[in-house]
């Protein structure tokens, strides 16, 4: 583990190189599967931009691109769960080989909604790449087709994911200190 000088931020959990290495990985079995198809792939914004740009570079099959966005809430007894879209896809995914790609799946409530909501539109196949999955604090089980990491129970930052809409923009991986 590497030491970072961020403030708030304790320690580096995977660094852009070994970011690098395992999205060109991935891209290659994705590549592979698509193999003779369009994948539309489908980011949820905001923290999925940089994993579906970095991924998408490396896919050698045609590629189109749509993002939604969504919000969630906590319901009054403070469980979360209560998803909505708060912006929809600019196109019809009716026919398309939909890849729909996650920043982390965490509880999975918000992956169970995506999938439910984008199921009913008809897509000739629906699949999950998501960049880590936290697999130790699921509620709800969710299919995972593809994943970059497996992470910790701890909360984490960077290459899209944020703490209260900071630290997007990190190359790497890290882990914020406890207190946060
Ligand atoms: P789920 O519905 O619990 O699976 O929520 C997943 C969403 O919670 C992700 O799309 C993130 O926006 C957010 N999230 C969960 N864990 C983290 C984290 O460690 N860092 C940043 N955002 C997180
Ligand atoms: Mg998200």
């Amino acid at each position: 583990m590497s030491t970072i000088s961020i403030p708030g931020v304790d320690r580096v959990l995977f660094t852009e190189d070994q970011i690098d290495a395992r999205i060109r990985e991935l891209a290659m079995e994705i590549s592979r599967h698509y193999e003779g198809k369009t994948v539309k792939l489908i980011g949820v914004l905001k923290g999925s931009v940089f994993f579906l740009t970095a991924l998408a570079r490396y896919l050698d099959v045609p590629v189109k691109i749509d993002f939604l966005a969504i919000s969630s809430f906590s319901n009054r007894s403070g469980s979360p769960g209560v998803v909505r879209i708060a912006k929809d896809l600019d196109e019809s995914i009716e026919g398309e080989d939909v890849l729909l790609v996650e920043d982390i799946v965490d509880t999975g409530f918000t992956l169970r909604y995506l999938l439910q909501t984008l199921a009913g539109r008809a897509p000739n196949s629906l699949a999950v790449c998501t960049f880590l999955d936290r697999n130790s604090r699921r509620i709800v089980q969710v299919p995972v087709d593809y994943r970059c990491f497996e992470i910790p129970d701890r909360f984490v930052v960077g290459f899209g994911l944020d703490y209260n809409q900071l630290y997007r923009n990190l190359g790497c991986v890290a882990v914020m200190k406890p207190e946060k």
